[in-house]
């Protein structure tokens, strides 16, 4: 089994750093990496972040994003994976605050991908949030995107041509449709099977989406926030090499832990394109799923009773 390296060496497959990544970074050579994935802090005061400024936070995004682009391969892509600052109910949305950022370095925007997702804080003062977003930028026009690799059942695949000099063949792709800039995922709440310590980890199916799509085997993926490795172990799962930096001690040794299990085929992760439960069909795929008690489950497959008089 490959080693886990701590500092960057040209002969490692997997480096995870317990450090900051601003320092990490430096010791990496230019156009060294294919895919940056990363969810940064929004600096809302999680417990792993010190809240300050905006206009300071919006300098030290510029410092790690200008590292980023510079080790980027001309073929590679840089996803940032990013929500709202929020401040007395009043939202900022971080990748819009960001994007003059990547648009100094000439970094061209392919999608503004929402990821949708079910559960998180109710708002009493505003709609609660159900998505974030990731800007998917390429460093050229020659980028890697492996479509196929990431194509999702048709609705109906076997609806065919009914004119034409096509009657009668298949009118959509066998190997499945474009998944779109849409994509629901569910987030990691705690009857999650990828639950760790981490309060906003990723979903690995996420980052292996985008993996996939974005790199070829061998290639590296870079994650300056680590977290708990949700991208070390995506990158490593699908071939991949992985880095990255985790500045908190338990998250990084978590990392590591994850990184192995997906390096010996061992970690349990929600399947890819797995479809999301949904109460009015409980049958569909219960195992795995998050927020489902028994109880829940009990109450959606009971018949509703009706108070007397109640309308139907
Ligand atoms: C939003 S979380 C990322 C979670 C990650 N996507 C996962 O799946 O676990 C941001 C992470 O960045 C880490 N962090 C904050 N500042 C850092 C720095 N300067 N260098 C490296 N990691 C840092 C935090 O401790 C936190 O775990």
């Amino acid at each position: 089994m490959a080693r886990i390296w701590d500092k960057y060496s040209s002969k490692a497959d997997i480096i995870i750093n317990n450090g900051s990544c601003y320092d990490f970074v430096k010791t990496v050579p230019d156009k060294s990496v294919t895919l940056v994935i990363t969810s940064p802090p929004y600096n809302i005061g999680k417990k792993y972040e010190k809240k300050s400024s905006l206009n300071e936070y919006y300098l030290k995004q510029e410092q790690i994003i200008d590292e980023c682009v510079r080790i980027l391969a001309d073929n590679g892509s840089i996803c940032w994976q990013i929500g709202n600052f929020v401040e007395n109910s009043e939202i900022v949305p971080l990748d819009i605050f960001l994007y003059p950022i990547f648009q100094k370095h000439n970094l061209k925007l392919r999608n503004r991908i929402i990821w949708r997702f079910g559960h998180g804080l109710h708002a009493s003062k505003r709609f609660s949030g159900r998505y974030e977003t990731i800007l998917w930028f390429t460093k050229t026009d020659n980028y890697i995107f492996n479509l196929d690799a990431v194509r999702i059942p048709q609705k109906y695949p076997q609806k065919k041509y009914f004119k034409g000099n096509r009657i009668g063949e298949l009118s959509c792709n066998p190997l499945g449709k474009n998944p779109s800039d849409i994509w629901d995922i569910p987030n990691v709440k705690n009857n999650h099977v990828e639950k760790t310590i981490h309060p906003c980890q990723f979903p690995i199916e996420l980052v292996e989406r985008l993996v996939l799509a974005l790199t070829n085997e061998n290639d590296f993926v870079f994650d300056p926030f680590l977290g708990v490795g949700s991208t070390s172990a995506a990158a490593v799962k699908n071939k991949r090499k992985g880095m990255g930096c985790e500045i908190i001690e338990e998250y990084y040794a978590v990392a590591v832990e994850r990184t192995k299990l997906a390096m010996e085929g061992k970690l349990r992760t929600r399947p890819m394109n797995k479809p999301i439960y949904d109460p009015q069909n409980p049958k569909v795929n219960l195992e795995y799923e998050w927020e489902i008690t028994s109880t829940q489950f009990a109450l959606f497959n009971k018949k509703p009773v009706y108070r007397a008089g109640a309308t139907k």
